[in-house]
């Protein structure tokens, strides 16, 4: 029997005090309607149907790449009016599961129950026991235990309102009989609404047997209503990613200041220090370790790298036993070969460093070629910007750059090459010899210094 999930993102997301839809709001950097929408991905889904109203447009545009049905939902009249629009779409012999764009974490794993349930006929919920059920829909059952209606907080009586069991919203059926069902249903209650939740009335009735399962932690069916339970459901998910990596064997300084956003690869005995934030996807090799307050956004790391604190590397790749910081930032497309070092206040930005070059303190090497075991001094700015375009420099196998060293690009340094401090270099360099541009220094004899005035 095929599976079609029907994903309700149609709600506005009041408390959420925001221009954007709320499925939007993201999760590890993620709009948590795609991890809804691959978790039905996941569970090998025929069909994924999204059901969308507000900021719809929106919502469609940031996950076109996904590939699903969208069915609009105009006007919000409750869950069992936007199901109703999606049943078109469905036929009879399939299963449906319900999910919820705004409850991100379910795990396909605490699903899967739902369905074969829905395959041999029943209606299946999944439930969870809260110590506090306020504001949720809650699980009436017989005497014989059996789930006989789901009644919401808003018209529950006293009696039912201390049920603890609720609703998490999530459920499956055969299509056919939900189709059914979901003609059957009024909106006779205290929110003038169409209720998804008084199918399982109907079920009952018809003699359908009603099963509930519990998700493998409660907080898969947590959803978002505010930026408060965004903010937990982020500290849940960072905290399973963690733990993943830790099971994986990576050291991890305090899973509580770890922060992932994408696809962190990590080899063996990778440590990795406090407040680290990954961007995008990051690949770290053998024995890498990560210092304190360093942000990694989409970058190649190989064996035996030391970053240390305070560094910002984005968009590059580092090779094989780099040192790097503290207080580095690599920018976008540069390319470290092996044993680099970079020091503190290094900027990097388009620049190829080849095997064994220093750049150590406070330098800028933009759009820049960098030959072996070259030595860049202190306070060596490359001049790449003339106002208005870009410009190479290249600097050949093991020249020493001395420190203050201006090089007005496009310019090329030939190799072996020695440059005295506070030179600047306006035009090519040939190989191996010494290029100094100095003012001759001169000594003043009998120099009087300014004094304050009235002393
Ligand atoms: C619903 C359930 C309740 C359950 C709770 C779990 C019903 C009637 N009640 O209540 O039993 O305990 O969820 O959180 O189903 N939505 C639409 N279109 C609509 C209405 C809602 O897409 O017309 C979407 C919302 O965007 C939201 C979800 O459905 O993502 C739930 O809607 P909401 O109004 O929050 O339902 P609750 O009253 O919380
Ligand atoms: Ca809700």
């Amino acid at each position: 029997m095929g599976l079609h999930v029907v994903i309700l993102a149609a709600g506005k997301g009041t408390r959420m005090r925001s221009d954007k839809p709320k499925v939007l709001h993201e999760i590890a950097g993620k709009p948590m309607l795609h991890y809804v929408i691959e978790t039905a991905q996941a569970l090998h889904a025929d069909q994924i149907h999204v059901v969308h109203g507000h900021g719809g447009d929106q919502v469609k545009q940031v996950s076109a790449d996904y590939p699903v049905n969208w069915v609009e939902q105009a006007q919000q009249k409750g869950t069992g009016h936007a199901v109703q629009q999606a049943m078109p779409h469905v036929p009879d012999n399939a299963g449906v599961l319900v999910l919820y764009g705004d409850v991100p974490l379910t795990q396909s794993a605490s699903l899967q129950p739902l369905i074969d349930a829905a395959n041999e006929g029943d209606l299946a919920l999944l439930t969870s026991v809260l110590d506090d059920a306020t504001g949720y829909g809650r699980i009436v059952r017989n005497a014989n235990d059996l789930v006989r209606a789901i009644v919401e907080h808003k018209d529950a009586a006293d009696d039912e309102l201390a049920i603890r069991e609720i609703n998490t919203g999530m459920l499956a059926a055969p299509a056919g009989r939900l189709r059914d069902w979901l003609s059957r249903i009024n909106d006779d209650n205290a929110q003038g609404e169409l209720y998804l939740t008084d199918i399982v009335g109907l079920a009952v009735a018809d003699g359908v047997a009603v099963q509930a399962a519990h998700p493998q932690h409660a907080w898969e069916g947590d959803g978002v209503n505010s930026r408060q339970d965004q903010a937990r459901l982020e500290r849940i998910f960072q905290g399973l990613l963690a733990d993943q990596l830790m099971a994986d064997g990576v050291t991890v300084a305090d899973p509580a200041r770890l922060d992932i956003r994408g696809n962190l690869r990590c080899g063996r005995d990778v440590f990795l220090d406090v407040n680290t934030l990954f961007l995008g996807d990051v690949e770290l090799g053998d024995g890498v370790s990560i210092g304190p307050n360093t942000i990694i956004d989409n970058c190649r790391v190989a064996d035996g790298v030391h970053i240390r604190e305070n560094c910002v590397l984005e968009k590059s790749i580092i090779g094989k036993d780099c040192t790097i910081g503290p207080f580095s930032r690599v920018r976008p497309e540069s390319d470290l070969a092996a044993n680099v070092h970079l020091g503190n206040f290094v900027e990097l930005k388009k620049a190829k460093v080849a095997e064994g070059s220093k750049i150590n303190h406070l330098s800028y090497v933009g759009d820049s070629i960098v030959g072996r075991d070259v030595n860049i001094g202190a306070g060596t700015i490359t001049c790449n910007y003339d106002g208005a375009n870009k410009h190479l420099t290249e600097i050949g196998d093991d020249v020493f750059v001395g420190s203050d060293t201006q090089l007005v690009a496009p310019v090329k340094v030939g190799k072996g090459v020695t440059i005295g401090a506070g030179t600047t270099v306006t035009r090519d360099i040939p190989d191996d010899l010494l290029c100094i541009s100095r003012v001759p220094q001169k000594h003043i004899k009998g120099w009087q210094r300014p004094r304050k005035k009235g002393n």
